[in-house]
């Protein structure tokens, strides 16, 4: 024999079984953003590799170590998604959005792609439910962003999600804090780990949200970004908790919130469960107004946030929340020899074709293992089509619910479907 292919390693299959769930949670996404009015938006599998390097951030771990590229003439160099933004944006510019009326809002459900080592909630592919607002730098949207989340995640049903939210500042009030931050760090900088030292130079907020122990304990009374904001920034955070509290939803601040992406400015959240371990964000996001302006766009401000549905349903396992459909179908055509077989599968496609749920013997079964068969279908009729049925040209039908039985010609099987009616 030869040996056992598997899946590659961090990916998943999701089996039929597996699916009900699945559609429950990206059928809730699309009946909040409906409600909300974002469009759906679907955007290549892999894009540019500069679109990531420009969008996301060259210093990221995203960028820097997670992107799976590939090339076919060393000349285009292209990478598989890793997240679901930079190629909405990407999209807008490219489709001058900008031009229609404002502001624009998307949403999106996606496969993305990064080479991290797996491990509870933590996948090589996985999917993203996300939204993307642009044009709008209103602390409105932030707060209809965030509140858009918030309702996805109470009408899924799942509790104990804690949303935490910080303001990274601008460009203006960043530099100087990164000044005063860079000086806090420098009688420490050999002590940091070698990723931090990198960081130290682009993007010394990251610093922050080291997981190493030796840099936490170095970052404990680090100045923090929130308390250097410029007074744009400063208005614009007191709007958003402002509006946050005025719409009832509940957060907490968290200065330490950085976020892992590099274009963000001002707004940046997440959305945290207790249910997932290491690996506690179901969501984050924020605003990111140069983005748009990044990757060769106009100066357009932007906010979204996106969420891993692999974490979502784990938390709904967790939480014992299930979705379980019974299937079933209308009839089931058991015929018995070759000829019968050849009436059976003319009548089971025009009963599909009419819109039935229909199915027939194809592994050439008894009858007692076609009605065992019937019976795991939940077939509500099985239609037996021996040779003597074959030569009056009806079929004997047996009403599943009641067990009753009754020879009938093809038409009045179709309107006893149709009706639904038992027989008695
Ligand atoms: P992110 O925080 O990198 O943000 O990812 C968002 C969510 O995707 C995470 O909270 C997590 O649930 C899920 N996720 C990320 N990596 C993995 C992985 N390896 N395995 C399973 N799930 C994962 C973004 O991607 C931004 N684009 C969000 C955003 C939209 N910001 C503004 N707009």
């Amino acid at each position: 024999m030869a040996s056992k292919i598997t899946a590659p390693k961090g990916t998943k299959d999701i089996l039929p079984e597996e699916i009900y769930l699945w559609e429950k949670v990206e059928n809730t996404a699309k009946k909040v953003c409906e409600r909300y009015q974002y469009k759906q938006i679907r955007t290549p599998e892999f894009e540019n590799v500069s679109l990531f390097q420009r969008g996301i951030g060259d210093t990221t771990d995203v960028v820097q170590k997670e992107m799976y590229t590939f090339s076919r003439n060393q000349k285009e160099i292209f990478a598989l998604k890793p997240e679901g933004t930079a190629g909405v944006v990407r999209a807008f510019n490219e489709h001058s959005m900008l031009s229609r009326p404002l502001p624009i809002k998307l949403f999106y459900l996606t496969s993305c792609y990064r080479c991290e080592n797996p491990q509870k909630g933590r996948q090589r592919q996985f999917h993203q439910f996300g939204i993307e607002v642009l044009g709008s730098k209103s602390p409105i949207t932030d707060a209809e962003v965030i509140g858009l989340g918030f309702d996805f995640i109470r009408e899924i049903g799942i509790r104990n999600i804690t949303l935490k939210i910080n303001s990274v500042g601008c460009s203006n009030c960043r530099n100087a804090y990164y000044t005063k931050l860079r000086t806090f760090l420098e009688p420490h900088v050999e002590e940091l780990c070698d990723v931090c030292k990198s960081r130290l130079e682009k993007n010394p907020m990251r610093v922050l949200d080291c997981k190493n122990e030796k840099c936490q304990q170095i970052t404990k009374d680090a100045p923090l970004m929130v308390e250097h904001l410029c007074e744009d920034c400063k208005s614009h955070y007191g709007s958003v908790k402002a509006y946050l509290t005025i719409a009832g939803i509940p957060f907490q601040e968290d200065p330490t919130i950085v976020r892992g992406l590099d274009y963000y400015t001002n707004t940046a959240f997440e959305f945290i469960s207790s249910d997932l371990g290491a690996q506690s964000a179901l969501g984050g996001g924020g605003r990111y107004n140069q983005l748009v302006e990044m990757v060769g766009g106009s100066d357009v401000p932007g906010i979204g946030f996106a969420m891993g549905l692999e974490r979502l349903l784990l938390i709904l396992k967790e939480q014992g929340i299930t979705e379980e459909k019974i299937d079933t179908v209308d009839i089931y055509i058991a015929p018995l020899g070759e000829p019968a077989h050849a009436k059976a599968f003319k009548d089971v496609q025009a009963l599909r074709q009419m819109g039935f749920l229909a199915e027939m013997d194809c592994m050439q079964r008894s009858l007692k293992g076609q009605m065992k068969y019937a019976n795991k279908l939940n077939a509500r009729y099985v239609a037996i089509l021996g040779e003597e049925e074959l030569e009056k040209e009806k079929y004997l039908l047996r009403d599943m619910q009641t067990k009753a039985q009754q020879e009938i010609d093809f038409d009045s099987l179709v309107n006893l479907i149709k009706s639904n009616g038992g027989l008695e």
